[in-house]
């Protein structure tokens, strides 16, 4: 094959840590002479990189990796790969369903995709599942936006949720050195990308793996310490974080978001459950006034922060007063956003072998309950936007409607108004909201702003 000929297409699932492996996966290709194809018929290396968070995830990966094998028949140039958490929960088991697979490789491997694919090269179908020390990446990420970019802070999860594949897929926690951090972050404001988000699946627990500790006997290295750490980056004008985990969000972390101005008043923490003896059985380790707690400390110095979440639905055993302790505390905290699922067994995970398992009509009966009230919620909630003047930072055309652009607020909603995506891309222009939606606002511009302004 000719290099000029080489092209790759990467579908992903899953969540921001599967977006943020892909672009670094695109970067390694493109670093090899590949070029993206959007479509992936006319792709000579086609990679998948899959989510198994939910029995639907896994299928979807499925019938996508059907299609694409049947293809490899006429064209026997093709490379099929299978990356990310199903490639590795499933491994071996894998390439013999799909025996038309050259490589399956786990989420920790990501970085190592060029060594990977010149063994494939050899002739061989390559598995690499085995867990490993994360290499930090040399090569560029290719990202897909020109304004806001992930920044992998720790790797894996030492949590043991009862429902949670997390952990078996993604490995123990492997913490980034707030210089590796820094350094990419600068690299970013250098390129001219102004909104980073730190990514981690239990980012509160960043630094407890890294050696040192403060005189007063506490971890050196924490998400707070980061923060202060990498704020006056120059360049980057917004800082988010995700996933917060209630059991070690702390007072501290608070204060520096309050603090620093470029820290976005924006907070994605699931509670999973409303119950108390619900959140016992998934080992949450928090109990829902804690919860609450965290909540109304937020609040109480930032009264207009942003707060999403995630929830389960119908765990193993809960019973309808149960489900209703979860609408309860949806009710009274009027989230902004907040990600609902039927809990779905997964394979290797303690809930899944419970024998009091919820049927799939009463999971699907609350869950249709619990969104109706997330969208009456998420209304109200919307409309303190109405009239306000909000900072938007524009990332791109609305793609319905090319006489608008479209960004983000400080809380992240998503919002509309009219002008040029030439002239305003990547700056922070003041709109006054003039209609509210649930999840998304459109506005006026009052002016555009190519510095911070806060
Ligand atoms: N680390 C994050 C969440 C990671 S998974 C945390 O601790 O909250 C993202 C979301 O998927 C979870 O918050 C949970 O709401 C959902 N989820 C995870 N396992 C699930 C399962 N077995 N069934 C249904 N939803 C699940
Ligand atoms: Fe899963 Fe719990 Fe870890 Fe989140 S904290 S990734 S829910 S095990
Ligand atoms: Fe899915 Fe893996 Fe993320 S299972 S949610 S892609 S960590």
């Amino acid at each position: 094959m000719s290099l000029d000929s080489r092209r790759y297409h990467i579908t992903t699932y899953g969540c921001q840590m599967n977006k943020a492996d892909s672009e670094r996966m695109a970067g390694v290709l493109e670093n090899m002479g590949y070029q993206w194809s959007e479509n992936p018929d006319d792709a000579n290396l086609i990679l998948c990189n899959t989510c198994t968070i939910r029995d639907n995830a896994e299928h979807k990966v499925y019938s996508y990796l059907g299609r694409q094998a049947k293809r490899k028949h006429a064209q026997p140039d093709l490379t099929l790969v299978v990356a990310g958490c199903v490639a590795q929960q499933e491994g071996d088991a894998l390439l013999r369903r799909v025996p038309e697979l050259d490589l399956v490789m786990g989420p920790q491997h990501a970085n190592r995709l060029q060594d990977l694919l010149e063994q494939v090269a050899n002739g061989q179908q390559v598995l690499a599942t085995e867990p490993i020390h994360i290499v930090e990446d040399i090569t560029k990420p290719r990202r897909d936006s020109a304004v806001t970019a992930w920044v992998n802070v720790i790797y894996g999860c030492n949590e043991r949720c009862t429902y949670c594949v997390v952990p078996n897929v993604r490995g123990v926690e492997q913490s980034r050195t707030p210089e590796a951090i820094r350094d990419e972050m600068v690299q970013l404001g250098e390129q001219g990308f102004k909104e980073v988000t730190l990514l981690g699946q239990n980012i509160d627990a960043y630094g407890r793996d890294l050696p040192g500790t403060t005189s007063e006997g506490r971890h050196q290295h924490t998400l707070t310490d980061l923060l202060y750490f990498v704020h006056d980056v120059p360049g980057i004008e917004r800082i988010r974080f995700a996933t917060s985990h209630p059991r070690y969000f702390t007072e501290r972390l608070i204060q520096a978001c309050y603090e620093l101005p470029k820290v976005c008043e924006h907070f994605h923490i699931p509670f999973q459950s409303g119950d108390n003896d619900v959140l016992k059985a998934m080992s949450r380790g928090y109990t829902h006034e804690k919860y609450r707690r965290i909540i109304d400390n937020i609040r109480a110095i930032m009264p207009d922060a942003s707060i999403s979440a995630d929830a389960i639905v119908g765990f193993p055993g809960e019973t309808e007063a149960q489900f209703m302790n979860t609408m309860q505390l949806v009710e009274d905290i009027e989230f902004d956003l907040l990600n609902t699922a039927a809990y779905s067994p997964r394979p290797g995970t303690p809930a899944a072998l419970w024998e009091n398992q919820l049927s799939e009509a009463v999971k699907a009966d609350r869950l249709q309950r619990l969104n109706r009230l997330v969208g009456v919620c998420a209304e109200l909630r919307s409309q303190r936007y109405a009239n306000r003047i909000e900072e938007v930072l524009v990332e791109d055309q609305n793609p319905k409607d090319p006489t608008q652009v479209m960004g983000r607020t400080r809380g992240n909603r998503l919002t509309f108004f009219p002008g040029k995506i030439e002239e305003l891309r990547s700056q922070v222009v003041s709109v006054k909201v003039t209609e509210v939606r649930s999840f998304s606002l459109t506005g006026e511009p009052l002016s555009s702003l190519a510095t911070t302004v806060r």
